[in-house]
């Protein structure tokens, strides 16, 4: 098996056709989502990023949210990083979030901005 990516960033593109609560698809999520995949790549990080889709991270109002889940490093087990991933430990979510700021929150993921160890 072969181990995860350390980080797995969530994009909420929730859409709410009615309603009176915001939804993330409405306020650019997609925009956020394409920036997102754009960047990974830009930076060479499609081994230590996973982008995802995800529904709604619950915080409509502040749309739209991302959250980036820190699996740990590759030397823990992957059975590890997936129970890590499946209750979002290590989790922090950002609101508001612009494409101009996707960069910005990858740069901090690189090797020598990161915190060592899991
Ligand atoms: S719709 Fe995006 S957080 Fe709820």
């Amino acid at each position: 098996m072969q181990p995860m990516s350390r980080y797995e960033i969530r994009v909420c593109t929730n859409r709410r056709l009615t309603g009176k609560k915001p939804s993330c698809y409405n306020n650019g999520g997609e925009a956020i989502w394409i920036a997102l995949q754009q960047q990974i790549e830009r930076f060479g990080l499609q081994h230590e990023v996973t982008a995802r889709k995800s529904g709604c991270l619950d915080r409509c109002e502040e749309g739209p949210a991302i959250c980036m889940v820190d699996r740990g490093a590759g030397s823990e087990s992957p059975l590890w990083q997936g129970i890590r991933t499946l209750f979002s430990a290590n989790k922090t979510c950002r609101v508001r979030v612009q494409p101009r700021d996707i960069a910005e929150i990858l740069k901090e993921l690189r090797p020598g901005n990161r915190n060592s160890g899991g």
